[in-house]
């Protein structure tokens, strides 16, 4: 039998987080990231350094996996689970964020200003909350905070590079400190200090567009170039050369799918977090061809860009888009893809069959993502045609402009 310790009157509890105040501030951590991985997906393509982009997609997809595991606590705490913050100066820095005058501000703003702050606000919370009672929320926020922290040392190193080469421009200052006076007015993220007066607007803040072109730094010098006939799969070697080159490109993938991912933000959550991933797979196959092309002593930098793939597609509606990218591209290239690993395993090349069958893998989810939301987007846009049909027509134009004559089958 437990005894307990011989006392009438336990000691006075410090209730610093009462659950309403706690299910306030979870409320504003979600909307917050929840913005910034939007802002970071309508920027991605326009963003030109190369390595900053790779981080902006990693950005988007742990982004996405705190809002989950934040949506997933505040469902049991509240109703609706989603909730736009009553608080118009926070909800203002979060519709602010877009507006940066150039890739540099809009990186400063989010990296160096509003994530610094939410580290703050998450492990000010993480202390403050009921260690046992709100362990869930401790929890996430713990786990939230290993990535934040990490996207930081990551990000920042980065950034002074490029400000070391000159990037860092009056514009950009001007834009972090409106982005500063911002997140001041409105108490900072969890809204609890002292509110200053709502900044105006600098004269450098540029209304944002979504990009309709595909930005790559000065190192790319190969922009534009025509799909070249690859090597026949009978030549081991050149045709893998040309394999991984094309991996090596698969950014224009990630970059539609940000595209997508932005045009079609009001669609559920569940779909968001789908091409959250989706998007970060690609810069991971991205990655992938720049790995292997730099174990083979070839530079990823002086591979063709193909920009004409992403500035083609801008044509389309978003969900076109991603009909042609789920049911075009990612459908058909499963054949191609496991008779290279076959040849790979023939060949003995331990490397290339593992980055193939890695990538079979993430293809799979993402035509298995195309099917579960294709349904979904067409009842979002009123879409009168079924399905079937507005996949084999959307497969006509892809198969007649992309598959043929100058865009041929990039197997993305
Ligand atoms: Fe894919
Ligand atoms: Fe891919």
């Amino acid at each position: 039998m437990v005894s307990l310790p011989d006392s009438t009157s336990p000691a006075p509890v410090a209730v610093t987080l009462p659950i309403d105040a706690n299910r306030r501030l979870l409320n504003r951590y979600r909307f917050l990231e929840h913005e910034i991985m939007q802002v970071l997906a309508g920027w991605m393509p326009a963003l030109g350094h190369f390595e900053t982009k790779c981080e902006v997609g990693r950005t988007i997809w742990e982004c996405a996996l705190h809002v989950n595991a934040l949506y997933l606590r505040l469902r049991e705490i509240q109703s609706p689970a989603f909730q736009r913050p009553d608080d118009a100066a926070f909800v203002r820095l979060a519709a602010e964020l877009r507006h940066a005058p150039d890739e540099h501000a809009l990186v400063r703003g989010i990296y160096r200003v509003v994530l610094p702050a939410l580290i703050k606000a998450l492990s000010d919370h993480e202390t403050a909350t009921f260690p046992n009672s709100d362990l869930p929320s401790v929890y996430a926020i713990k786990h939230a905070l290993l990535d934040l922290r990490s996207q930081q040392e990551r990000v920042l190193p980065l950034l002074t590079a490029a400000e070391a080469e000159g990037a860092g421009s009056a514009a950009a200052t001007a834009w972090e400190r409106y982005v500063q006076a911002l997140l001041d007015a409105s108490g900072g993220v969890s809204g609890t200090g002292p509110r200053a007066a709502a900044p105006t607007p600098p004269p450098e803040r540029q209304e944002f567009t979504p990009p309709r072109e595909a930005a790559r730094d000065a190192r790319f010098t190969n922009r534009g170039a025509d799909f070249a006939v690859m090597p026949p799969e009978e030549d081991y070697r050149a045709h893998t050369i040309e394999e991984f080159e094309r991996y090596s490109t698969e950014m224009l993938a990630a970059e539609t799918v940000a595209v997508v991912l932005y045009g079609l933000r009001d669609m559920p959550w569940e779909f968001q977090f789908d091409s959250a991933r989706h998007l970060y797979d690609e810069v991971r196959h991205c990655l992938m061809g720049y790995e292997w092309m730099r174990r083979n002593g070839l530079d990823p930098f002086q591979s063709p860009q193909y920009l004409q793939v992403f500035r083609w597609r801008c044509q389309f509606p978003p969900v076109m888009q991603y009909c042609m990218l789920t049911m075009g591209n990612e459908v058909h290239a499963f054949p191609y893809r496991h008779r290279r690993v076959e040849a790979h395993e023939k060949s003995g090349d331990r490397l290339s069959e593992q980055f193939v069958r890695y990538d079979i893998a993430d293809e799979t989810q993402h035509v298995r993502f195309g099917h579960r939301w294709l349904p979904e987007m067409l009842r979002h846009i009123g879409e009168k045609r079924s399905v079937d049909t507005y996949t084999a027509d959307a497969l006509k134009v892809w198969e007649s402009q992309y598959r043929s004559g100058k865009l041929p089958l990039n197997v993305e």
